[in-house]
């Protein structure tokens, strides 16, 4: 063990306390469909599909061979002036499937990326409308968007914020969060009640003036802070809100589109177009990181102005659209239409939500909610030890059960495969209720 440590000492892991796992790390050699292989030799079954980033199984033999064959015949090409076959046909495919009248697609790396690259083509729409004042972001509580100064400025996650306070953004405030469990504790899918928290918009919109508000950023369901499906009527009611005022709706679909809710875009399935999509994860399965912001065709237009030889928005990364990571995009994007991925969402959704909510009645949990193959199970914290419920939980999985289950301190969540064998579902469900049963 002592050989095994000193290997993973140098790296920082992201969102990981360090220094506990590197008492005893753990570490994946590989995958293939719906499972991961150990360093020391087990096969562990992924209940959060990676990252909710891999919804089609580990190394889909499709995006393996998309890749391979792109690294070696361009794996590089220059990202600004110039464009390459996959960046455009990859473009065409993305627009074709999101809601309609998204049809402008601007690439980035990462879902953090995403945001920030939205808020700044928020900000750049209206100043070349001639709306300059229009500074002001609107996020929510509990969102998380990312990492990065603009989406953990609007980001409602107070773990992510409070070690970089004075540095968020000035222009920032935040909706009410959607998340009440004296009305709805133990909601199947979208809960009857709080479509009426989406008023705080308006609130803020008095209080700041509506005509200083760029953009409402949300996730249509949040995920990392909990899984929160919106109360029916509450998107539709920001949309009403933002269209009185002239601000732009942003969704957050980082991990809701591809899928997730048994849709392309969750825009889809709720029925609401905001104005831009961020987007990153099940865009390229997780393969190769690539991140999306859908936009409007106005908006597009609104900064295609002046000298036509002069490059309108002043934004972009090297690796935006990068070749190979176009490759695994085009792939997969295939295989969520060849092999009836949104439609097996839809069938699995219902055995997904009996099965997470068979923990509903056990004395631990505390709340239980799902939507489209989203699913979070409350636990009660030990007393005077928030969170550590929830780390013996993922830990006893990975060693004991075989299983790869994410939690956040005492939040178990669960993103299972878009096609998940139902018997896998519910075998994830009776080892964590096992394991509830066991530990203290
Ligand atoms: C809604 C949302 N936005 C943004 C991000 C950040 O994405 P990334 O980690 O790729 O930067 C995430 C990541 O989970 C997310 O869930």
């Amino acid at each position: 063990m002592q050989a095994r440590n000193s290997t993973v000492n140098s790296y920082w892991m992201p969102f990981t306390a360090n220094r506990d796992f590197k008492k005893n790390p753990r570490v994946i050699v590989a995958a293939e469909g719906h499972y991961y292989h150990t360093d020391d030799g087990r096969r562990l079954y992924d209940a959060f599909s990676g990252l909710w980033t891999c919804g089609l199984g580990h190394c889909h033999p499709k995006i393996v061979e998309a890749v391979q064959r792109q690294v070696a015949k361009l794996d590089y090409a220059i990202a600004f002036q110039v464009g390459h076959d996959k960046v455009f046909e990859l473009a065409g495919q993305v627009t074709s499937m999101a809601p309609e009248g998204l049809n402008k697609v601007f690439f980035t790396n990462s879902g953090s990326e995403s945001v920030d690259s939205a808020l700044k083509i928020a900000l750049a729409y209206h100043r070349a409308r001639g709306e300059g004042h229009r500074t002001r972001f609107i996020g929510r509580e509990r969102g998380y968007h990312g990492v990065n100064f603009g989406g953990m400025s609007v980001g409602g996650m107070f773990a992510n914020r409070k070690a970089f306070g004075a540095s968020l953004l000035p222009a920032v405030d935040h909706l009410r969060h959607t998340h009440d469990l004296e009305h709805n504790r133990f909601t199947r899918g979208q809960p009857e009640w709080g479509m009426h928290l989406a008023e705080d918009l308006e609130r803020l919109a008095a209080l700041h003036d509506a005509s200083n508000i760029a953009a409402v950023i949300v996730e249509p369901v949040p995920g990392s802070s909990g899984i929160l499906p919106p109360p029916i009527g509450y998107l539709e009611r920001l949309r009403e809100i933002c269209d009185t005022h002239g601000i732009l709706l942003i969704f957050d679909e980082v991990i809701t589109a591809f899928g997730r809710l048994g849709a392309p875009f969750a825009a889809h399935r709720f029925g609401v177009t905001p104005d831009l999509i961020t987007t990153a994860k099940g865009l390229t399965n997780g393969v190769i990181p690539m991140g999306a912001v859908l936009v409007k065709q106005e908006i597009y237009d609104a900064l295609m102005k002046g000298p036509e030889q002069l490059i309108e928005l002043f934004h972009g990364y090297t690796y935006s659209g990068h070749p190979v990571a176009c490759a695994a995009g085009l792939a997969a994007l295939s295989i969520y239409e060849d092999e009836g991925i949104f439609e097996q969402v839809e069938q699995l959704e219902g055995h997904f939500e009996d099965a997470i909510h068979s923990l509903a009645d056990h004395p631990k949990v505390t709340d239980v909610r799902n939507l489209g193959l989203m699913g979070g199970v409350d636990l009660q914290s030990r007393e005077g030890a928030p969170g550590m419920r929830g780390m013996e939980i993922h830990k006893r999985c990975f060693w004991d059960e075989d299983l790869v289950v994410r939690h956040s301190m005492d939040l178990l969540q669960f993103s299972p495969f878009l096609n998940s064998r139902p018997e896998d579902i519910t075998m994830t469900f009776e080892k964590v209720r096992k394991l509830l049963d066991d530990i203290d």
